[in-house]
């Protein structure tokens, strides 16, 4: 049975308070499943409140972060390090589109920043956004992200996602592949029939729990 991630990418919305209201809506009613893996990305801000609030209620959700650094800890100003997050996130969401357009990130620091994820034993799920992006030899995990899907309520058809996803798999048979760009409960079941879809990154629906309630339930 292959595995499904659904994966809550909050980007910069949620400060503490609001991400600790949608964990106590959201972790009580998520029931375990041995191939669901539940995943919510929080603001570096909310991370450590965030994994708290998860491990006292028991809920069925792995935390991680929307970037990290491509250096080791040292002397980084503003930079968060593998070795920092390690032990509070278990996945890294690596080269997404806004980070490659406002932060200049290169394929090159991509694959500097994977390094230091697998280093630190966090999971590396990086975003490409079309079937040329290159993907790190030791990445197993990637989010097919089309730039005009992100936020845009027009999501790529799942055939397509279907067919960029065959691709990859061709090249590396372990890879797991998700789409992300305007999921939401009325298209995800689409998406997670494909054959060789393993999840979903979702945006815009991650925010209000009900939301995303409901995406976990069209996804079972
Ligand atoms: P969206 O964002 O669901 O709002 O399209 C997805 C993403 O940016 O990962």
């Amino acid at each position: 049975m292959k595995n499904i991630w659904i994966i809550a990418n909050w980007k910069s919305n949620k400060n503490i308070a609001d991400s600790l209201d949608w964990i106590a809506q959201v972790g009580p009613k998520l029931q375990r499943q041995s191939n669901l893996r539940v995943v919510v990305c929080p603001g570096f801000s909310a991370l450590e409140e965030v994994k708290k609030a998860i491990l006292v209620g028991n809920y069925p959700i792995m935390v991680g972060s929307q970037d990290l650094s491509p250096f080791k800890e040292g002397p980084y100003t503003g930079e968060e390090s593998a070795h920092n997050l390690a032990g509070m996130v278990e996945l890294a969401i690596l080269g997404h589109s806004e980070r490659r357009q406002n932060f200049g990130e290169s394929d090159e620091m991509v694959s500097r920043k994977v390094d230091r994820a697998l280093e630190a034993g966090i999971i590396p799920l990086v975003c490409i956004q079309a079937r040329e992006t290159p993907v790190p030899p030791k990445c197993e995990l990637v989010a097919y992200e089309p730039i005009f899907a992100i936020g845009s309520g027009f999501p790529d058809s799942p055939e397509s996602a279907n067919n960029i996803a065959t691709a990859l798999k061709q090249k590396n048979k372990d890879l797991e592949v998700l789409y992300g760009g305007s999921v939401n409960g009325g298209n995800v079941a689409n998406f997670l029939a494909q054959e060789n879809i393993s999840g979903v990154l979702v945006g815009t629906a991650s925010l209000p729990a009900e939301e995303f309630l409901a995406i976990i339930d069209k996804s079972l």
